[in-house]
């Protein structure tokens, strides 16, 4: 019995870890942006598709995003804005 609760607990926090990685979006665009429509800023969807074969398109974003010029300004580190703005404009 022991040993499942250890489990069990493990496992939770690995999945909590895991969903953490997966999702930079959210928290820090997900207020203003939608994967599927648009919000106050355009749906992810719709971004990804029109710098679509543009690599620099994420490392410019995260510009912006520090500047807050062309884009509302977001607190972040560089690692947390980059991995959000790859997840934003990878979407499909
Ligand atoms: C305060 C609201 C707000 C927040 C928070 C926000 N955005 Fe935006 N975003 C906007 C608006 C408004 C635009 C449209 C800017 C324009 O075209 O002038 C935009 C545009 C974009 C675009 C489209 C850029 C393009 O080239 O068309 C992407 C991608 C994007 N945001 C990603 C993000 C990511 C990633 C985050 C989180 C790190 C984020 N945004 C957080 C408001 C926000």
């Amino acid at each position: 019995m022991r040993t499942i609760l250890i489990a069990m607990a493990v496992a939770g926090a690995f999945a909590g870890g895991v969903v953490q990685a997966q999702d930079p979006l959210k928290g820090k665009c997900l207020g203003c942006h939608d994967m599927e429509k648009k919000k106050v800023g355009p749906s992810f969807k719709d971004a990804a598709a029109k710098n679509k074969g543009n690599k620099d398109a994420a490392g410019a974003l995260v510009a912006k995003m520090k500047d807050g010029k062309g884009h509302p300004k977001v607190a972040g580190s560089d690692a947390e804005l980059k991995a959000a703005a790859d997840a934003a404009l990878s979407a499909k």
